[in-house]
């Protein structure tokens, strides 16, 4: 086993901390109070390669592996998860499964322009009545001939409002269920297509989350992804290396909330000495340090079974359960080892205590990733 890592990810993960501490940090407390779209940090995150970090160069793509992405991610959401979840949907959830599925056609058109990250991508699978039931989708796509007709409404996107380019899953044929699903490529400026109003989100309030609905909106049939009734299988395959983003988003954010209580216990006084001093706080930082030691094991093992070809579904959906209750644990801990401190935004770790809550919810919740995770075991 090597646990080093290469010049060209140390590279990677220097050059994503310092673009956080550099150009997020200063004003990640208003964006979050505001809801403010980071427009500019992420035409700068652009123009360093980092929206198609995985992608082949031959597809305008910065061609690095899963390893650096998590790299990357983690340093991103030390500081900023809005951030790294507008980074994450684009990279895992709309650009693997254009790279993958893709026709080339589809990748001329659509891959290229999001690799460069000129443009924004948006992965529409939640509906009102489907989140973790993902089998049961309402959202129809008729087969008209040449076109499909596509009818009804999603939930929760991210990047809604942002992306011009969504994929879409939706039903086609209900009488053969999840294997009458499809996915399609679809263009948000095509008539048809409305959002609803921004969602006023607990955390990584500065992403743009949205319905989105479809009203005869006619999809061209060379925009469905691979063969007639695959959508469900893509939905299922892009989640698990979504899962991963979202893993790497909670241990960045685990780690930073670590990092920020080991400098304010070290600063800190309390009854004559530092909190350091202080056994109750000192185990508090040792089991905290433990746990994102092991959230980023199992973010690295999935990582490099990804990048070395191998099954890595069961080790996403692991790593995304532990890193995101861990998440929650050591963020809540955070706010408990600052004090008043860490109840007021000044001190950021409240806003990573709100971050981590989304962690453990989206891309499948924490009992969805146990669903995967026993199935694979017990079946
Ligand atoms: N890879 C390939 N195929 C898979 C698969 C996988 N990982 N998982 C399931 N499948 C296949 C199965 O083999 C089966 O195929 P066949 O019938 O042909 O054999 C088919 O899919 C149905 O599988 P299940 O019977 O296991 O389906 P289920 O209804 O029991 O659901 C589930 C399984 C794991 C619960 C799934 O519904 C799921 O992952 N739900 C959560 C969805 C989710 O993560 N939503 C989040 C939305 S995305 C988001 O949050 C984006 C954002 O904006 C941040």
């Amino acid at each position: 086993m090597n646990f080093e890592l290469s010049e060209e990810q140390l590279m990677i993960r220097d050059a994503a901390k310092d673009f956080a501490e550099r150009e997020l940090l200063a004003d990640v407390i208003e964006r979050d109070t505001k809801s403010i779209f980071p427009t500019e940090h992420v035409k700068k995150l652009a123009e360093l390669g980092f929206f198609g970090i995985m992608v082949d160069p031959k597809y305008d793509g910065s061609g690095m592996d899963a390893v650096s992405y998590v790299l990357a991610i983690e340093e991103i959401s030390k500081i900023d998860s809005s951030v790294s979840v507008i980074m994450s949907v684009c990279n895992s959830l709309v650009n693997w499964g254009l790279e993958r599925y893709g026709t080339e056609e589809q990748k001329e058109k659509y891959l290229k322009p999001l690799a460069r990250g000129e443009k924004i991508g948006a992965f529409l699978l939640s509906e009102p009545e489907a989140g973790s039931d993902a089998t049961s989708q309402r959202t129809t796509a008729e087969d008209k001939g040449d076109y499909y007709l596509l009818n009804g409404t999603k939930n929760w996107i991210t990047n809604a409002d942002s992306a011009s380019t969504y994929i879409v899953i939706a039903q086609t044929n209900r009488e053969k269920k999840h294997r009458g699903i499809n996915a399609f490529i679809v263009e948000k400026n095509s008539e048809g297509v409305t959002l609803g109003p921004h969602e006023d989100k607990m955390g990584m309030r500065s992403s743009d989350t949205h319905s989105v609905m479809f009203n005869d909106v006619k999809v061209p049939k060379e925009n469905r992804i691979g063969e007639d009734g695959f959508g469900f299988k893509f939905a299922m395959k892009t989640l698990d290396g979504g899962r991963l983003g979202i893993a790497a988003q909670a241990l960045g954010i685990a780690s930073g909330a670590l990092e920020r209580s080991i400098n304010y216990a070290k600063e800190r006084k309390a009854f004559g000495t530092e909190l350091s001093n202080h056994q109750a706080i000192a185990f508090k930082i040792a089991d905290m340090a433990v746990k994102v030691e092991n959230s980023r094991n199992l973010c690295m093992k999935a990582a490099w079974l990804k990048d070395n070809n191998k099954e890595y579904g069961l080790a996403t959906a692991m790593a995304k359960q532990y890193c995101a209750d861990m998440a929650m644990e050591i963020t809540t801990e955070a706010v408990q080892i600052h004090g008043g401190y860490g109840y007021v935004k000044e001190y950021h770790v409240e806003r990573l205590m709100r971050e981590a809550k989304l962690t453990q919810i989206y891309e499948g919740t924490s009992e969805i990733q146990k669903i995967v995770i026993s199935r694979a075991l017990l079946r």
